[in-house]
């Protein structure tokens, strides 16, 4: 089975009403976490690579990682999604190497840090989407800015800082044709995002479902939306570590967005927090050990855990075979007679 369009992915979970997880990898170990989820669950799969992950391992060994997956289990369809483009050489690379989708993120410039003009954002990922979609390959944008800072990415401050405006969601929606699009509702990336349980005060839900009605065609994507688990973040501090009491998007929050058009939820830190507190237990449990299998298994079964549990919650457990993978040509083709056009004054909104 080929790697399967995010587009394709995303509307196949909007005729089943359901959101797909898009978990990060940086390793082999992560890849496997996540397809032995998948295929307990039966569900179809967003992988996605920051830029720092593709730094860290070489982007090429992520890619093969992929493709070998893609061998071991022809059964669940794999996108390849780059997380957070900073700019239009960054998306044309990752499509360049086989990448099915890519975020630019051009709510923020270049730097990754400094927040981008709506103006620069419209112009950098339009020309991403007419790159991208002359090749088949899925774009998503973003408008306004998540709070928070993730190795070296990200504007800082608090998630309600630059809170999405609908008007501007549409006319972003309008003027790029993205296929989905990122929002700011006071998400922040990592594992502090906010002070105690959010309400309505910090996590802003009504704006999330007021974009919907403006934008039904649109595929919205929730970044920042690992839950953080308090018995995560316990089994971290109980082996030695030191993280603060903080709480993540609670899950019901994210299936109320699911309710509401939201078909990507993006989850990274969930997974790093299951990953240390594994190898923390078995560094103080056994110090004696120093085979990197002993810790790396049982990290690789923490994270496996916990997006097996997340697929099921986000309810994209059971749609792995619902659909096969469409060529790539025929999405160049719907891209270009226009039948994959999302703009809301071609779907008539
Ligand atoms: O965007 C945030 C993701 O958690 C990726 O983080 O840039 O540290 O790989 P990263
Ligand atoms: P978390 O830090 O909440 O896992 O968010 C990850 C993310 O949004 C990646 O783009
Ligand atoms: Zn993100």
């Amino acid at each position: 089975m080929a790697l399967v369009s995010m587009r394709q992915l995303l509307d196949e979970a909007a005729k089943g009403g359901y959101g797909v997880g898009a978990f990060n990898v940086n390793d082999m170990e992560q890849i496997q976490a996540i397809m032995e989820a998948a295929k307990e669950t039966q569900s179809p799969v967003i992988v996605q690579a920051s830029r720092g992950a593709r730094q860290f391992a070489q982007d090429r060994y992520l890619f093969h990682l992929i493709l070998a997956a893609n061998e071991l289990y022809p059964e669940i369809p794999i996108a390849m999604h780059q997380d957070h483009g900073n700019s239009f050489e960054t998306c044309k690379s990752a499509i360049e190497l086989g990448f099915t989708s890519v975020m630019m993120d051009g709510s923020l410039k270049a730097d990754g840090k400094t927040p981008a003009s709506f103006e620069e954002n419209v112009e950098v990922t339009r020309k991403v989407v007419d790159f991208a979609h002359e090749r088949g390959v899925t774009v998503e944008g973003e408008i306004g800015v998540l709070g928070g800072v993730e190795d070296g990415h990200g504007a800082g401050g608090s998630g309600l800082d630059h809170i999405t405006d609908p008007d501007q969601a549409v006319e972003f929606a309008e003027r790029t044709g993205v296929d989905a699009l990122a929002i700011a509702i006071g998400t922040s990336h990592g594992a502090y995002k906010f002070t105690k349980k959010p309400d309505g005060s910090v996590l802003k839900m009504d704006v999330l479902i007021a974009i919907h009605k403006r934008l039904p065609k649109t595929h919205l994507v929730m970044h920042g939306s690992s839950s953080v688990p308090k018995d995560l973040q316990d089994i971290i501090n109980q082996y030695g570590g030191k993280l603060k009491e903080t709480w993540g998007v609670p899950v019901e929050e994210i299936q109320l967005g699911i309710r509401n058009g939201v078909r990507k939820i993006n989850v990274d830190t969930d997974n790093r927090l299951a990953i240390t507190g594994a190898i923390r237990k078995v560094f103080a449990e056994t110090p004696e050990k120093f085979d990197p299998r002993d810790y790396l298994k049982p990290a690789r079964e923490a994270m496996q855990k916990v997006v097996a549990l997340r697929m099921q919650q986000f309810g994209q457990a059971g749609h792995a075979q619902d659909y096969k993978p469409l060529p790539i040509t025929a999405m160049i083709k719907g891209y270009a007679d226009g039948t994959l056009d999302t703009r809301p004054s071609v779907v008539g909104v």
